[in-house]
């Protein structure tokens, strides 16, 4: 097998699987090193994937020059420090959410990555389900005429109990921010993108529920908890939110409103969104991606199905499998990539995701949400950068 080139994933949890699987899928990419901090799970990681290198200090891949691109996933705190440390030697990076734990480490993201030339993306991956690109063609081709309202949630339910436990829950490993910055950056990154439009202001509430949790005294994956039996437990206070209301302006006329919960029980992984325009609405969920409800005034509302032979033109390429074939979470990875990668072989090639001037976008959001929770203000948002894919 030809592969062109080379990857390094940091990181091998929950996601840093998904990443290593995704990238496996492309082809021409190889798994070449892997990062992670646990020594036993990367030696373990690396016989199940056939890789021969890895390390528990990021530092001795980035060495390497045979790497190309690095793959940082990570608990939030460790995104600055790696994705700083891939673009000095030279690497294209692609960081998961959020881009790092403030704008101003955001911002120092982008121009390094615009100084060094290198392809640079924030992993913002739910954009890529084909429904998800079928509405915002239906948008642009003005099928839903004028934007009004966009409404929705990204709701949760395994921080739901005071023994559930995770890196995100302690403001060290997460920054302040966790239910806002964790999924409600995912809300905020979709509605933008379906809309074309940009949140000018927000009014925020942010609640924690859990003021003390049971931290137990070893360490735990995400979405681990449910496999634990509760014993060995510590009482911590909590200074990270469980959950958070926003309403939100999008310029003079379009307006909206969102809560992102990680303690509702029953919605497993649950972002959802309706959009109304003047002719139209749409309302699409994760929990169901293949399905889009089209609302009308004066016609039967219809729901639709997936399948590529209806899809908006420009949403075609963003689905594999033919009508009633279902793709899901682990294809918005492989949609990605193929992307991605497209431009770390030619610079010149379209840039067809979210880069991390993108992020940095969502760290201003949600910076604005913070100041607004604390003052029980409205908050205006800075005037937004052009996204090359917006
Ligand atoms: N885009 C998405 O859909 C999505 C989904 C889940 C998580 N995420 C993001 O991915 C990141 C990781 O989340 P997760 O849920 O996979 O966490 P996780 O706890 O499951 O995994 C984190 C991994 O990082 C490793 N690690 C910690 N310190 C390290 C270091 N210094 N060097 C190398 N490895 C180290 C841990 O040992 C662990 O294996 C977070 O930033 C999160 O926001 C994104």
């Amino acid at each position: 097998m030809i592969h062109r080139l080379k990857a390094a994933v940091f990181g091998t949890g929950f996601v840093g699987r998904v990443h290593l699987e995704g990238i496996r899928r492309l082809g021409f990419v190889q798994v070449y090193a892997i990062g992670e901090s646990q020594k036993e799970k990367a030696r373990k990681l690396g016989e199940e994937f056939h890789v021969d290198k890895t390390a528990s200090d990021y530092h001795a891949i980035l060495e390497d020059p045979e790497v190309d691109v690095v793959h940082v996933c990570t608990p939030n705190y460790l995104h600055f420090p790696m994705v700083k440390d891939s673009l000095e030697a030279g690497k294209h990076v692609t960081c998961e959410k959020p881009l790092a734990t403030s704008v101003e480490e955001g911002r120092k993201l982008v121009e390094l990555a615009r100084e060094k030339n290198l392809a640079n993306a924030t992993f913002h991956n739910l954009r890529y389900y084909p429904m998800v690109q079928h509405i915002r063609r239906m948008r642009e081709s003005g099928e839903l005429g004028e934007i009004l309202v966009v409404q929705g949630t990204y709701s949760q339910d395994w921080l739901l109990y005071d023994t559930d436990w995770n890196w995100r829950i302690d403001s060290k490993a997460n920054g302040r921010s966790r239910c806002m910055a964790d999924i409600g950056s995912h809300w905020c990154d979709m509605a933008e993108h379906l809309t074309g439009l940009r949140m000018t202001s927000v009014c925020a509430d942010l609640q924690t529920f859990h003021k003390t949790r049971k931290r137990p005294k070893k360490s735990i994956e995400t979405f681990a908890g449910k496999m634990l039996t509760p014993e060995d437990y510590e009482e911590v206070p909590i200074d990270t939110e469980d959950f958070g209301a926003v309403v939100f302006r999008m310029g003079e006329r379009a307006r909206g409103a969102f809560t992102a919960s990680q303690v509702a029980a029953g919605c497993k992984n649950r972002l959802s969104i309706e959009i109304y325009g003047s002719k139209a609405s749409v309302a699409w969920s994760q929990e169901k991606p293949d399905e889009l409800w089209i609302g009308q005034r004066n016609a039967p509302n219809q729901v639709i199905i997936k399948d590529p032979s209806l899809l908006q033109a420009k949403a075609k390429p963003f689905a594999d499998l033919p009508g009633g074939h279902s793709e899901g979470y682990d294809d918005t990875f492989k949609q990605f990539f193929r992307r991605f990668y497209r431009t770390v072989e030619d610079r010149s090639a379209p840039v067809e995701y979210p880069q991390f001037i993108d992020g940095v976008r969502q760290l201003q959001i949600l910076s604005a949400v913070l100041e607004s929770t604390d003052k029980r203000a409205w908050v205006d948002l800075p005037a937004a950068h052009t996204a090359a894919w917006a």
